[in-house]
């Protein structure tokens, strides 16, 4: 998969491309990730990448001409006359694990980060063709925003994670949170690990978990249980752990 990215900022991402999961699936080749400067697409004396809003207000925004033309390098660069171009922005559709799941079937994709005030309407009308945000809140810019997104794609080509099941396994692959994770030591300040994970029984292991998710997922996330697919085992262990709390 290849990835290009326009920012005003490029020397933000350094640190996240070479680190961790994402670094080690660019030294991989299973990721490409290139980063382009939306200054550099500008032609006057001083780079300007932004003016005073039409209509009067605070801030500043970006201007359509160096984003347009950046995209279009891309692409021509690509010999592509499509590809799909995400702008990060508090206005788009909220990224989740299914959207996540659908970017990662892209061979090619172009993430456009916004920043100062706003951004041009017509990049978001003619140019991207999705729009997306990480969150109900308001960045700085679409910086943090664009990691978020390559990240949460990448760990999904196959191949970046060591082993396939922790990607079945993982939270919100299946719609409810993660159970409970422990490791050594068995006792931590008096804290102990709960028993069962020391018992060597598997199944017990293994509904335990399923048990701790419901109820984790119940008790945070109850818009989460709400959509998932509960099975009649899943019923079970739920009434059993209300039983035995009640
Ligand atoms: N840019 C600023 N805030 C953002 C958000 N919440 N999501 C995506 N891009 C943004």
């Amino acid at each position: 998969m290849r990835i290009d990215i326009l920012t005003l900022f490029p020397q933000m991402f350094d640190g996240f491309l070479s680190c961790s999961i994402i670094g080690r699936a660019r030294e991989r080749d299973i990721v490409d990730v290139r980063l382009h400067d939306i200054r550099a697409y500008t032609h006057d004396k001083h780079h300007i990448v932004d003016e005073y809003p039409y209509g009067g207000g605070a801030g500043m925004v970006l201007k359509p001409e160096p984003i347009f033309e950046a995209v279009e390098a891309v692409k021509e660069e690509l010999g592509l006359s499509s590809v799909p171009t995400v702008l990060l922005s508090p206005q788009g559709r909220l990224l989740n694990h299914e959207i996540a799941r659908q970017l990662a079937h892209c061979q090619h994709l172009i993430l456009i980060c916004g920043h100062y005030e706003g951004i041009d309407e017509r990049v978001a009308e003619h140019l991207a063709t999705d729009e997306i945000s990480i969150g109900d809140y308001l960045l700085s810019g679409g910086e943090v925003a664009a990691m978020v997104v390559v990240d949460c794609v990448v760990r999904l080509l196959p191949g970046v994670l060591g082993s396939e099941t922790s990607l079945v396994e993982d939270s919100h692959t299946y719609g409810l949170l993660e159970y409970p994770q422990y490791t050594r030591p068995a006792i931590y300040r008096g804290w102990s690990v709960p028993s069962v994970l020391l018992s060597g029984n598997h199944g017990e292991i293994a509904q335990w978990r399923r048990q701790q998710s419901l109820l984790r997922t119940i008790k945070r996330r109850p818009d989460l249980i709400e959509k998932a697919a509960l099975s009649d085992e899943d019923k079970r262990l739920l009434s059993e752990a209300f039983e035995i709390k009640s």
